[in-house]
């Protein structure tokens, strides 16, 4: 007789308490039945080697990797896709059979994935597209955006040397623009992502002017925490189309979840609601 022995994933970081990804792959993996477990696992830097290498002797078939460990996770890691390569960064590690570690970086998908689930129709190459913030969050964003052919992409950073040193990395399609001429950039824009802290909790309120906002325009705050950021509030009242952090959040985790479950999920409003629940 065969053993059938249970799947275990998580994510690793510090801190790590606060995290929504064990929230949300308990959901899928209740809804689709799997005799899995997905596990928060706060590790230090100092430890995370050592880590990584234990977890598949474990049962472990993959984790999710956040600060400090994204980098980290890249260059210990066998292989690696194209984008997490582009992007710098991991944030999906896959462990194979024969003990190798795949890594991936699923958050330009998930950005992009989400505002074509949330906006019909949305195309990003005939966009002009605001970027604010020159992150982590934004090198996925950005680089998914060059990708995907995005014709112009302006991009606003309170350090500017960040947004040059971005632009410089990715080409000309790529123009920097002074934080202080944003108010007139998101004019410009058909699309506006924030990938600031901006907004979230614990962190300043985004206080640019945000008068130029009007109808017809797409905003993205990957601010989840509210959900509804006051920059998102200010695009809903202009008319634009406001799309939440949530959504993104949701839809970088399907390629894991996929890769060590052999089940696709498909995000439903029961997700979000269960997401919503632990954010209030
Ligand atoms: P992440 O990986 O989430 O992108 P990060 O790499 O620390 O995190 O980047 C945070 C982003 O928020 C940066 O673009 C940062 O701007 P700086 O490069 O000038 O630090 C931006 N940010 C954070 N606090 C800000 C503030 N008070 N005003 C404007 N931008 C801010």
């Amino acid at each position: 007789m065969t053993r059938k022995t249970i799947p275990l994933a998580g994510v690793i970081g510090q801190p790590i308490a606060h995290s929504l990804s064990p929230r949300l792959h308990g959901y899928w993996l209740r809804q689709h039945r799997v005799a899995g477990h997905y596990v928060p696992l706060e590790v230090s830097h100092r430890d995370f080697e050592q880590v990584l290498r234990t977890l598949p002797k474990m049962g472990f078939v993959g984790v999710n990797v956040t600060l400090p460990h994204k980098e980290a996770a890249l260059k210990l890691a066998d292989s690696v896709s194209d984008i997490a390569a582009i992007i710098g960064a991991a944030n999906t590690l896959t462990f194979r059979k024969s003990g190798r570690i795949h890594a991936d970086n699923t958050d330009g998908e998930g950005f992009m994935a989400n505002l074509r689930t949330a906006v019909p129709g949305w195309k990003p190459d005939t966009q002009t597209v605001l970027v604010l913030g020159a992150g982590g969050a934004s090198r996925a964003v950005v680089a998914t955006l060059v990708r995907a052919r995005t014709p112009r992409i302006l991009l606003a950073n309170r350090t500017r040397a960040r947004a040059e040193d971005l632009a410089e990395e990715f080409g000309r399609r790529v123009q920097v623009v002074d934080w202080h001429a944003v108010p007139e950039a998101i004019g410009e824009a058909d699309t506006i992502v924030n990938t600031t802290s901006l907004g979230m909790v614990g962190k300043p309120e985004m206080k640019l002017d945000l008068t130029r906002l009007r109808a017809g325009q797409v905003v993205n705050d990957l601010v989840y925490n509210p959900v509804e950021t006051r920059l998102l509030a200010e695009a809903r009242r202009a008319g634009a189309i406001a799309v939440d952090g949530l959504g993104m959040l949701i839809h970088q985790a399907i390629p894991g979840f996929e890769a060590w479950f052999n089940r696709r999920p498909v995000p439903d409003e029961g997700l979000r609601a269960h997401l919503l629940e632990a954010l209030a």
